[in-house]
């Protein structure tokens, strides 16, 4: 049984972290110390390597080979992204970060950018997180009191400023080169890569972007090595993930556990299993554009593996019970990426945009065979022809909620 191992979690509840002196006295900015005198920004790159972390933003790529391309570009200038979008419904792990430990996030930003040699770093945040933005601001200036940013930090070689910037709400500008083009002041809509933002970022210049929970993991793995975090987690996927368990569970919360958790354990163990008078139908993993899983898939594990079944994604947990309408849902969805579609290509423009036709009409019992013929049509082009992933995203869950639940979907009309 995966039991609750605490790395992002660990200052949780138990000191007021938004104190610097409470954090520096439960070890707080000493990896930071150990990374200005001991170590250099490549053996710091190494131990990332090492450790096999991988983002936490939902793709799942390799923290320690983003970080070595970044290092290994030759520029006077650099910067690191602090991605804190999290405009994924259903997901406020980064929220509870900044609520919960704001040093260790920003510890994290210090290492994370003298590492790859960027002294800018950004922490780009949802718009509407105005009490973290506000919680960030003022930890950003106890740690420059204390000598952690700015010029000369604690009289190393190494200066960094932090600045927060704070997003208009669109669920597009979490994707990277889209947060990047909504910085420079441009329309928030995807770049086409390559140039990768490693290479080619903000204002033209290398840049890292990590998600906030990722970067949580980097003072961790400085402090005790890239080895030790490897054996946490399974074989395929080392470290600790937030998830976010919800729906019609006991214990609505956020856990830190070890990556290789079942969906079982994670709704059984940790949510308390089922709320009362509620009987399990499906889950949803990683939010809105995440996968629906059934009783038979609950053995599932949960780590970043590209061959995996369910994918992670953000690490949010739904528990839909029997008394949801999945007519709602299929609106809900719908609605969203409707919404969100940036419209820069028509294949997401259109697609997103006639599956919610269809979820309209099938609340309103007026499916016809007509849109039976073209659901799998437009699945197959948002999942193949978009320009960037929330295409996909768009397709997942109404794919799945057609391939499982297809008979409820059409009860009313009694089109089998
Ligand atoms: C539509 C869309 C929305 C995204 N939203 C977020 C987000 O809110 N936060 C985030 O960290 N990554 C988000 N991402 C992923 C980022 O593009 C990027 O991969 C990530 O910030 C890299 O950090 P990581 O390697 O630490 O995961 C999104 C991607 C897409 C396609
Ligand atoms: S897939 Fe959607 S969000 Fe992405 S570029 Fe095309 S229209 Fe914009």
């Amino acid at each position: 049984m995966g039991k609750e191992t605490k790395i992002i979690t660990k200052n949780w509840g138990k000191i007021n972290s938004q104190n610097i002196e409470a954090y520096i006295h439960a070890g707080g900015y000493e990896a930071l110390k150990k990374f200005l005198f001991e170590m250099t920004p490549v053996s710091g790159v190494e131990e990332i390597k090492i450790s096999r972390l991988c983002g936490r933003g939902g793709a799942g790529f390799s923290t320690g080979t983003k970080m070595e391309s970044v290092q290994k570009e030759k520029s006077s200038e650099k910067y690191f992204i602090c991605n804190l979008d999290e405009s994924e419904p259903g997901t406020y792990k980064d929220r509870m970060i900044v609520d919960n430990d704001p040093h260790l996030l920003l510890e994290g930003i210090i290492i994370s950018s003298l590492i790859v040699g960027a002294n800018k770093a950004f922490i780009c945040i949802n718009g509407n997180y105005r009490k973290q933005a506000h919680i960030l601001e003022l930890a950003i200036e106890r740690a420059r009191e204390k000598g952690f940013m700015g010029e000369g930090i604690l009289d190393s070689q190494y200066s960094l400023e932090i600045e927060i910037f704070s997003g208009a709400g669109a669920y597009i500008c979490g994707e990277e080169t889209a947060l990047i083009n909504s910085i420079e002041g441009h329309r928030g809509e995807p770049k086409a890569r390559p140039p990768f933002p490693t290479q080619i970022g903000l204002f033209g210049k290398p840049t890292l972007v990590n998600n906030a929970e990722t970067i949580c993991n980097i003072p961790w793995i400085i402090l005790n090595g890239g080895h030790e975090y490897a054996k946490i987690g399974s074989e395929k996927s080392p470290g600790t993930k937030l998830f976010i368990l919800d729906g019609a569970i006991k214990n609505v919360s956020v856990v830190e556990l070890p990556l290789g958790t079942s969906i079982r354990e994670l709704i059984e163990t940790h949510g308390g299993g089922m709320a009362k008078g509620k009987y399990f139908w499906f889950a949803q993993i990683g939010g809105s554009s995440g996968r629906l899983i059934l009783e038979k898939d609950l053995d599932e594990k949960l780590e970043y593996d590209r061959e995996a079944k369910i994918p992670v994604g953000s690490g949010a947990v739904l528990v839909v019970d029997r008394t949801v309408d999945i007519h709602e849902m299929l609106l809900s969805w719908t609605s969203f990426f409707r919404r969100e579609s940036c419209g820069k290509c028509v294949p997401c423009r259109e697609g997103t945009f006639r599956l919610w036709e269809i979820a309209k009409r099938a609340k309103d019992g007026k499916i016809s065979e007509r849109d039976l013929e073209t659901i799998p049509d437009i699945l197959w082009v948002l999942g193949n022809a978009t320009f960037c992933p929330l295409g996909k995203f768009a397709a997942v869950a109404f794919f799945d909620a057609i391939d499982n639940f297809r008979k409820e979907i059409l009860k009313e009309k009694n089109i089998n």
